[in-house]
C-alpha cells in the first residue's frame, strides 16, 4: 500500500507537534513538557509527554520500516489506522476497559492515548509472581463487548458488510498466519527450542487429528469475518492497577446493554472499569483473593474481521503459559501454589466473564430472528474455537519465532519441563479430546475441560 511520506516524531520535535494539536492541549503544555521514549517495539515510536500538574499523554507512531533492519525493510503505517479504528470503537463500546482515545492524525500516522504510567503491564507483574484477580475478567468483558458492537450481534447487516470491507488488516494478518497458524506446525527456518524438546514437537507435528484441528482453525482464521477482534491480545497487552473499590470475584460486573454501550463507567475516570449489579455466572469458580484489579487493554494494531472467539482463545494460551512459569518457579511452596491455582482459575474465568457480558447484551441485539438456541449453538462453536486458538498460542510460542518472556527467563531444565507439559496440554485442545476430559455440550464446560486438563499436565512438572 502507498503512502506519503511524513516526518518521524522525535522527544526534540514532539513540543512543535503538540502546539500544531489544540484539542490535546487539556492533557498536556506543549511549552512545559517532558518526553520520554517508552516504545522497545520494533514497528513503533511510543512517547509519555508531561507537563506539571496534567495527566499527561501517550503518543504512538507507526514506523514505515521494522527498526530492527532500518529503511530497507519498509512496512506500511497503515496498521495505524487499524489500531485507531479499534480504540474508535472501543471508546464507545467499553471505554473503561482501554486507554482513553484522544484521536488519531492520518497524516502522521500518530494516535494520542490516556497516559498510563501509573500502570503495570501484566506479563510483567505475572512473571513477578503476583496474581491480578479482577484483570482476566475485565480482559473477557473487553472481548465480549468488542464483539457484541462489531458483530451480527450490534450492527445492522449493511452496516456490519461495510465494516467488514474497510477493515482489512492484510499485513499484519499475514504476520499472525504466518508465525501463529503455520510455521510453528511445520519444520521451518524461523523456528527454534531446547533439544529436550525434539520428541514433543515431532509428535505434535504428526498428530493428524491435533493438525486438522489447527487447519480448521487457521481457515476460520482466513475467512470467518465475524467481529472486529483485537488480533494479539496477550498478557503483554493489557495494563493493570489495583483497585480496592471492587467486588471479589465479580469481573466486569453487570454486562451493559446495547442501550448502556457506553460503558456506564464513566470514561476517564481514572478508577478503572466500573462495578455495577452483580454478573451472570454459568459456572460457580472460587472467589479471588486479595486485593483486585482493573484492567485496561491497549495495542489493538492487529486488529481485523475474524473470528470471535480468538481474543479470549489467545489470551487463555498466554495465561497457561505463565501458569507453566509457576508451576516450575520456586517462589516458595504457598506462593507457587497460588499463584498456579489463580492462574488456572484466570484461564476460566475469562472465557466466564466474556460469555457472561454477551449474555447481558443479547436481547439487546439488533436482529431478533436470531433466538436464543442460536446463542447457545454459537458460543459453544465459540469455546471450542477459543480452547482451540489457545492451543495454538501455546505452541507457537514455545516453537515458534516470537518467545515469551514468561518461559525464556527460565533455566533449559525447568523451561522444558514446562514447555512439554504445556505442548502435551495443547495437543488435547480439539472439540473431540476437551469432550474427554470434561462436560462439553455447554460453553464453560469446555472451557473447564481445557482448565482441568492444564491442572493435570502442569501437576506434575514442579
Ligand atoms: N498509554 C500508555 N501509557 C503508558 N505507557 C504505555 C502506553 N501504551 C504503551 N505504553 C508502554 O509502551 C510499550 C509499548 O507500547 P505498544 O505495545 O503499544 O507498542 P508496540 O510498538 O505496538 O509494541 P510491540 O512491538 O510489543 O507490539 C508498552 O509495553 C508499555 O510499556
Ligand atoms: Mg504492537
Amino acid at each position: 500500500m502507498s503512502y506519503e511520506s511524513y516526518e518521524l516524531l522525535t522527544p526534540d520535535n514532539l513540543s512543535d507537534y503538540l502546539k500544531s494539536q489544540p484539542h490535546l492541549h487539556g492533557s498536556v503544555d506543549p511549552l512545559r513538557l517532558s518526553v520520554r521514549e517508552v516504545g522497545d517495539g520494533n514497528l513503533n515510536l511510543v512517547f509519555i509527554c508531561e507537563s506539571p500538574g496534567m495527566p499527561g499523554l501517550c503518543i504512538k507512531q507507526s514506523l514505515p520500516y521494522v527498526r530492527m533492519v532500518g529503511p530497507e525493510w519498509p512496512l506500511s503505517p497503515e496498521r495505524a489506522c487499524a489500531e485507531a479504528r479499534s480504540y474508535q470503537v472501543a471508546s464507545e463500546a467499553a471505554p473503561t476497559l482501554v486507554p482513553r482515545y484522544f484521536g488519531f492524525d492520518a497524516r502522521r500516522y500518530a494516535l494520542a492515548l490516556e497516559n498510563l504510567s501509573g500502570w503495570t503491564v501484566l506479563r510483567s507483574l505475572l512473571n513477578s509472581g503476583v496474581p491480578a484477580p479482577g484483570a482476566e475478567s475485565d480482559a473477557g468483558a473487553y472481548s465480549a463487548r468488542m464483539v457484541f458492537a462489531t458483530s451480527f450481534m450490534g450492527l445492522p447487516s449493511e452496516a456490519l458488510r461495510r465494516q467488514v470491507c474497510s477493515s482489512a488488516n492484510a499485513e499484519l494478518c499475514a504476520i499472525t498466519e504466518q508465525l501463529v497458524l503455520t510455521e510453528p506446525f511445520v519444520d521451518h527456518p524461523r523456528n527454534s527450542f531446547f533439544p529436550g524438546l525434539a520428541r514433543a514437537v515431532e509428535d505434535l507435528r504428526r498428530d493428524r487429528h491435533y493438525i486438522a484441528n489447527v487447519q480448521r482453525l487457521k481457515h476460520r482464521f482466513l475467512t470467518a469475518s465475524e467481529a472486529l477482534v483485537h488480533g494479539d491480545l496477550h498478557t503483554g497487552s493489557i495494563m493493570v492497577r489495583q483497585s480496592g473499590d471492587r467486588q471479589v470475584g465479580g469481573g466486569q460486573g453487570g454486562a451493559g446493554t446495547a442501550g448502556d454501550r457506553s460503558g456506564g463507567g464513566g470514561e476517564g475516570d481514572g478508577g478503572g472499569p466500573s462495578r455495577r449489579d452483580a454478573r451472570v455466572s454459568p459456572t460457580q469458580l472460587p472467589d479471588g483473593e486479595g486485593s483486585l484489579w482493573a484492567a485496561k487493554v491497549f495495542d489493538p494494531e492487529f486488529c481485523f474481521y475474524g473470528p470471535a472467539a480468538l481474543d479470549v482463545g489467545m489470551l487463555m494460551g498466554n495465561l497457561a503459559l505463565a501458569a507453566g512459569r509457576a508451576a516450575v518457579c520456586d517462589l516458595g511452596t504457598q506462593r507457587s501454589g497460588d499463584m498456579l491455582a489463580w492462574l488456572l482459575v484466570a484461564v476460566e474465568r475469562v472465557w466466564v466473564s466474556f460469555e457472561a457480558e454477551l449474555r447481558a447484551l443479547w436481547p439487546a441485539r439488533t436482529d431478533t430472528s436470531f433466538g436464543d438456541d442460536f446463542l447457545e449453538a454459537w458460543l459453544l462453536r465459540a469455546s471450542e474455537d477459543a480452547c482451540g486458538y489457545a492451543g495454538c498460542e501455546i505452541v507457537r510460542r514455545i516453537v515458534g519465532l516470537a518467545k515469551v518472556s514468561d518461559l525464556e527467563t527460565l533455566d533449559e531444565g525447568a523451561r522444558v519441563r514446562a514447555q512439554s507439559a504445556l505442548l502435551s496440554a495443547a495437543r488435547r485442545t480439539t472439540p473431540s479430546r476437551l469432550a474427554e476430559g470434561g462436560v462439553t455440550d455447554e460453553p464453560a464446560g469446555v472451557v473447564r475441560a481445557f482448565a482441568e486438563l492444564l491442572r493435570s499436565e502442569l501437576r506434575q512438572v514442579g
